[in-house]
């Protein structure tokens, strides 16, 4: 019992996420749920997951904290949000307009709105006004249950401009409770004040970004749009060679509305290819037969419009299934994961346990992490707890149950009844 400093509990459910296969599909039958438990912790970690009158015994002698719980409550590892680009100056609500009266996302880009005009007011934004924009959206993830959040740059798209990005998104995680991932996105698309070409671009960058980050340890992942009005396949490749042998991990926007994304996640060994809207029966196979995490982000489908990945055909080629939110101004304003993640499930059919899977344990793995996504002795003590009697209504909800306590770290940081 050394060490242990809180039980927290009686939890009518828990649902560790623990056992599940990496890749493949998962159904609800495999899902391990322990009833009228209890969570011990130590420090920062979880230290037993058990029956709470059991644990309580246990632990009667020993001064620790008991959190004790009131109600209904169901609780499942802090979320884990793989790709976000929160970090950003101004708006893109006349995108948002000009898409529902018929333009395209990308005839609105090349008319000067899109990911340039986000850069333009980027740009213009301080580090100082970025990091508070960051912290405030940050903090409504917290908010529905996430404990980790990536963030990506790629609206500075120059050397200073992403440094300002990266330095904004490590400010803003030293100031919330939460875990912010950052990854560089420099290769979002050629900027249209760069004099020289995409390969000029990408060379400066690789070459004189990539140190400074290694450097100044802002980040350890690199990003790249590949698109057709961003970089091809081609274009890419000595930029990903550059980053992995620098031992930079890769993660690719692919397949958003045209192929190639996938099969150059294979070829640099990414950790993840997100998006996949346009991934055909081809990509879909290679993907399931790699090592890559294919993620998934409604929010993108219901931003835009458009279909969403093939979640269920990847999972049943055995692919490995991330469910991610993608927020940022123009693709995905809303950010709701647990809304997105749930309203996917429902149009791919996908089952209860592959659509928490995708934002728990197979969201960390998008992310190489394996002490969070689940609840397991020694994992970090993150937890999003729901008000409710059983976790169905959870998804069952799309989002409209809001957890009643988020926990980062062993600390209780969120309390719907004080906050
Ligand atoms: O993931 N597809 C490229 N990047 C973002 C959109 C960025 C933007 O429109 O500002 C995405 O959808
Ligand atoms: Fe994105």
């Amino acid at each position: 019992m050394t060490g242990v400093t809180k039980l927290i509990g009686p939890f009518r459910q828990v649902v560790p996420m623990t056992g599940l296969p990496l890749k493949g599909g998962i159904s609800d039958t495999e899902l391990t749920v322990v009833p009228d438990a209890g969570i011990s912790i130590e420090g920062d970690r979880i230290h037993s997951i058990g029956k709470f009158s059991r644990l309580l015994k246990g632990f009667e002698e020993a001064k620790i904290e008991l959190v004790h719980l009131e109600g209904d409550q169901v609780c499942l590892p802090g979320l884990v949000d793989a790709h976000t680009h929160i970090c950003f100056g101004g708006s893109r609500a006349r995108d948002y307009a000009l898409r529902n009266s018929g333009k395209t996302y990308l005839e609105i880009a090349k008319a000067g709105g899109g990911i340039w005009d986000t850069v333009t007011q980027t740009r213009k934004a301080t580090k100082e006004k970025l990091v508070k924009n960051t912290v405030q959206l940050a903090k409504r993830h917290l908010q529905n249950g996430t404990t980790t959040l990536e963030v990506k740059s790629g609206y500075g798209l120059s050397i200073d401009e992403e440094l300002k990005m990266l330095r904004a998104i490590k400010e803003a995680n030293e100031i919330l409770a939460i875990d912010l991932i950052p990854t560089c996105l420099a290769a979002h698309m050629l900027p249209k004040d760069y004099e020289g070409d995409a390969e000029d671009y990408l060379a400066e960058i690789a070459n004189i970004l990539f140190p400074k980050l290694k450097e100044k340890r802002l980040t350890h992942r690199i990003d790249a749009f590949i698109e057709e009005n961003a970089f091809s396949a081609e274009q890419i490749g000595p930029y990903f060679k550059k980053a992995r042998e620098m031992g930079f991990d890769i993660t690719i926007h692919a397949d958003q509305f045209s192929t190639g994304g996938s099969e150059v996640a294979l070829q640099f060994n990414a950790l993840s290819a997100d998006h996949l809207e346009a991934s055909t029966q081809k990509e879909i196979e290679l993907l399931a037969k790699s090592n890559v995490i294919a993620t998934a982000l409604p929010g993108a489908s219901l931003g835009l419009g458009c279909n969403f990945a093939p979640a269920r055909k990847i999972l049943d080629a055995g692919g490995a299934l991330a469910i991610a939110s993608d927020h940022n101004p123009g693709s995905a304003p809303m950010g709701n994961l647990l809304t997105q993640a749930a309203i996917l499930g429902t149009f791919e059919k996908l089952s209860n346990a592959e659509v928490l899977a995708g934002i728990t344990i197979r969201g960390a793995a998008a992310l190489n992490l394996s002490d969070r996504g689940r609840l397991a002795e020694g994992c970090l003590a993150d937890l999003a707890i729901f008000h409710t009697s059983d976790y169905s209504e959870i998804l069952y909800n799309q989002g409209s149950i809001k957890p009643s306590m988020v926990w980062k770290n062993g600390k209780l940081i969120f309390d719907m009844q004080k906050d």
